[in-house]
C-alpha cells in the first residue's frame, strides 16, 4: 500500500512538472500574440483592433493552471507524501512548494499593480519551483525500485 502511494507521489510529482512546463510555453506564446498583434497594429489598425478585442487563449490558460491546477496539484502531492509515510523533511518541502507558488501568485498581482521591476521576480521564482519540483520528483521517484518487502536489510543492526 505505501509503495502504491509512493507511486502515486511520483506520477502526481510529474504531473505538477508538466504543469510547470505549461506556464513556461502559454507565457511565451501569450507574449509573441501580443508581438504579433502590435506589428499588425501597425500596418492593419482595423484588424489589429479586432484581434486585441478577443480573449487571448494562452494567458487564459496561463492564468487558469496558475491560480487553480498548479495549487491543487500541489496539495495534492503534500497529501500523498504525507499517505506514503516519507520522511517529514520530503513533506515540508513539498509545504515549501506551495509557499513558492504563494509568492507566485502574489508577485503577479504587484505586476498586476504595475510594479514590474519587483512582478520580474515572478520568472526567478518559477524557476525556483522547478528546481524543488524536480529534486522532489527525482529523489523520490517510486518506479523500478524494491518495495519495502523486496528490498535487502540496509544497516547490519550488530555492527
Ligand atoms: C511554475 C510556473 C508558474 C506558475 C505556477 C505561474 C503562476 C501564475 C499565476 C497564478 C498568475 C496570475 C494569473 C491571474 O491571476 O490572472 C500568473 C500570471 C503571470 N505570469 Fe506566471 N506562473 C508561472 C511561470 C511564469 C513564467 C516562467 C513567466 C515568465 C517568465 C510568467 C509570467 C507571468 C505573467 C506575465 C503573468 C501576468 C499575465 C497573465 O496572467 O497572463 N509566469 N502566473
Amino acid at each position: 500500500m505505501t509503495h502504491r502511494l509512493r507511486e502515486m507521489y511520483s506520477v502526481v510529482g510529474l504531473l505538477m512538472l508538466l504543469e510547470f512546463l505549461a506556464q513556461f510555453y502559454t507565457i511565451a506564446s501569450s507574449g509573441f500574440i501580443k508581438v504579433a498583434n502590435e506589428i499588425a497594429n501597425t500596418e492593419n489598425v482595423r484588424v489589429a483592433s479586432a484581434a486585441t478585442q478577443e480573449i487571448e487563449p494562452f494567458g487564459a490558460a496561463h492564468a487558469v493552471i496558475g491560480v487553480f491546477v498548479v495549487p491543487l496539484t500541489i496539495a495534492a502531492l503534500i497529501g500523498v507524501s504525507v499517505g506514503a509515510r516519507y520522511p517529514r523533511r520530503t513533506t515540508v518541502l513539498a509545504g515549501l512548494l506551495f509557499l513558492l507558488w504563494l509568492i507566485q501568485f502574489a508577485l503577479a498581482f504587484v505586476g498586476f499593480l504595475g510594479v514590474a521591476a519587483l512582478a520580474g521576480l515572478h520568472g526567478v521564482n518559477a524557476l525556483a519551483m522547478v528546481g524543488l519540483g524536480l529534486y522532489l520528483v527525482k529523489s523520490n521517484w517510486a518506479f523500478g525500485r524494491p518495495t519495502p518487502a523486496q528490498a535487502p536489510p540496509t544497516s547490519n543492526p550488530t555492527r
